[in-house]
């Protein structure tokens, strides 16, 4: 028998204009909503956000989480949820791909359960051939939003429930609530926020992009680059760190870049010196680094700090210079590896990672040795290997020269190789020191065991017991095994 759910429509009076104020109203009304529903139901609503992509989203969807947990959504491990949001991820051709072939799933889930409603978000419902096929061939979603308004979920919960739930929806014959904009100079401070961790953040400290580099489709769907004003970014670091956080990690798709069209400019190592100085935060990470932006000032306030941690992800794409040119990103070859030597000069024991494109329009079989070339000299700790995706819309999309994939397959293969080989030589090169390690976990296969990290970010397992988590331990590194340390603490 099919469940007749019935919805009172909550009339609104003088809807403040003001954010966040007016989202703590809509976040009031979407409450009410859920009450009334939970109360059909018989149990209370649950949610699950599942989050597609990099970090940037990560933290986007702990602000979605905040808001749903909020208007008295619960939290379950499973996809199949009253409300099942993805936040997606458009990067690359294959995660639009994984979100198409779940959206299936979640459609027979909703079959069943009548009070379930699904939402889109993120960087892939930018893109508008994504929202046409949406449109026509997914039409059980509820709600789609982007990368602009994510602020406004409450507003949106509030429109999508009544869409979907009233007898009669406000826009007729649809079900569906789309919303999404173009772009935004907008940045909402002091709405709600999970925290997935006591002890360890993420602090966005600017949103988009301004780089346009060639293959990449990111400043089309988060937009142009603008910073936080640096008092809102500490104003939060401090509120965190009050309430238990002794790491954090600075967001930004260029963080190098920070501050330059703030009212009153401001650099990143400025920015950096300014964190260092709260009291109780014990480290800053940040990400990601553009090498064309990584100036000295930043070597030299990473030499001094006690705060920062000794890893730097510092993208190198390719390491032909004539494709970085193609590229756009504005450095070559040399640059980089005299930028590596800088660093390494200064902070010697820098753990560094990269990023690597391989298969760009154009590359000959010349200017994939160059980037092997330049991953035998920086000998990366890691590195996150691609292989390139055609994006449309980008300039490189419309290239000539596309490599055939067989032929960048093969490459691929060959870098990973050798990047894990490296990667697998440097394991372990800090065994018989102590150093810090915070601890983050109890270990999942061995529970008399904790997980941590070392400021450079490698992880070890040591003995240890759950109230040590979020402490930051002396840590004897007695042997490597793999891509971890076995430690012992001591005193
Ligand atoms: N802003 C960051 C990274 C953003 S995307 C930076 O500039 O470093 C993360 C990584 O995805 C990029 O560093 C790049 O290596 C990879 N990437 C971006 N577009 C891609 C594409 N079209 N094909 C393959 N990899 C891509
Ligand atoms: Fe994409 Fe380049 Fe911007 Fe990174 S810096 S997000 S790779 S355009
Ligand atoms: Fe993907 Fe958007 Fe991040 S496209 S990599 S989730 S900025």
């Amino acid at each position: 028998m099919e469940m007749k759910i019935v919805l009172d429509l909550i009339e609104r009076e003088q809807i403040p204009e003001c954010e966040p104020e007016r989202q703590y109203y809509f976040m009031d009304i979407a409450q009410r909503y859920v009450k009334q529903l939970a109360a059909q139901k018989g149990s209370p609503l649950t949610f699950h956000v599942t989050t597609f992509g990099c970090q940037m989203n990560a933290r986007d969807s702990e602000k979605l989480i905040g808001i749903l947990e909020h208007i008295g959504y619960v939290r379950t491990d499973t996809e199949e949820a009253d409300f099942s949001v993805y936040n997606t991820c458009t990067v690359r051709e294959n995660a639009n791909n994984k979100v198409y072939g779940r959206l299936g799933g979640l459609n027979n889930a909703k079959k069943k359960n009548p009070f379930m409603m699904i939402g889109l978000c993120g960087c892939m419902m930018q893109e508008p051939s994504v929202l046409e096929k949406l449109q026509e061939s997914y039409r059980f979603v509820n709600l789609i939003f982007g990368t602009h308004n994510i602020y406004k979920f409450a507003e949106l919960i509030v429109t999508a429930m009544e869409n979907s739930f009233l007898a009669q929806p406000s826009k007729k014959g649809s079900r569906m609530t789309i919303d999404i904009w173009e772009d935004t100079d907008k940045i909402v401070e002091d709405l709600p926020v999970e925290r997935k961790y006591f002890f360890k953040s993420g602090v966005n400290i600017m949103f988009g992009c301004n780089n346009f580099c060639s293959y990449c489709i990111v400043p089309y769907v988060r937009g142009r680059e603008r910073s936080r004003e640096p008092q809102e970014i500490i104003r939060e670091i401090e509120r965190l760190v009050a309430d238990g956080v002794v790491e954090i990690m600075l967001l930004g798709q260029n963080v190098n870049s920070y501050g330059k069209n703030l009212k009153e400019p401001m650099t990143f190592a400025q920015l950096l010196t300014e964190i260092e100085k709260i009291e109780g935060l014990r480290r800053i990470r940040f990400m990601t680094s553009h090498p064309k932006d990584l100036s000295d000032e930043l070597i030299e306030v990473m030499k001094n700090s006690k705060k920062v941690c000794r890893h730097l992800h510092l993208p190198l794409q390719s390491g032909s210079s004539r494709i970085l040119n193609i590229m756009n990103r504005r450095y070559d070859k040399e640059h980089y590896l005299a930028l590596v030597d800088k660093l390494r000069a200064a902070v010697p024991d820098i753990a560094l990672t990269t990023d690597i494109i391989v298969g760009f329009p154009g590359e000959t079989e010349e200017d994939f040795l160059e980037t092997m070339d330049v991953v035998r000299r920086v000998r990366y700790d890691s590195a996150f290997t691609f292989l390139y995706s055609k994006r449309t819309g980008t300039p490189a999309a419309s290239m000539e020269d596309q490599v055939p994939e067989h032929v960048a397959k093969e490459r691929f293969d060959r870098l990973l190789k050798e990047v894990q080989k490296i990667g697998a030589e440097k394991a372990g090169s800090l065994t018989g020191q102590t150093l810090p390690v915070l601890v983050e976990e109890v270990n999942e296969q061995d529970a008399t065991l904790v997980t941590g990290r070392l400021d450079n970010n490698s992880v070890v397992h040591l003995e240890g017991t759950a109230d040590m988590i979020g402490t930051i331990q002396n840590v004897e590194l007695m042997s490597c095994k793999g891509f971890y340390y076995i430690g012992k603490a001591v005193d």
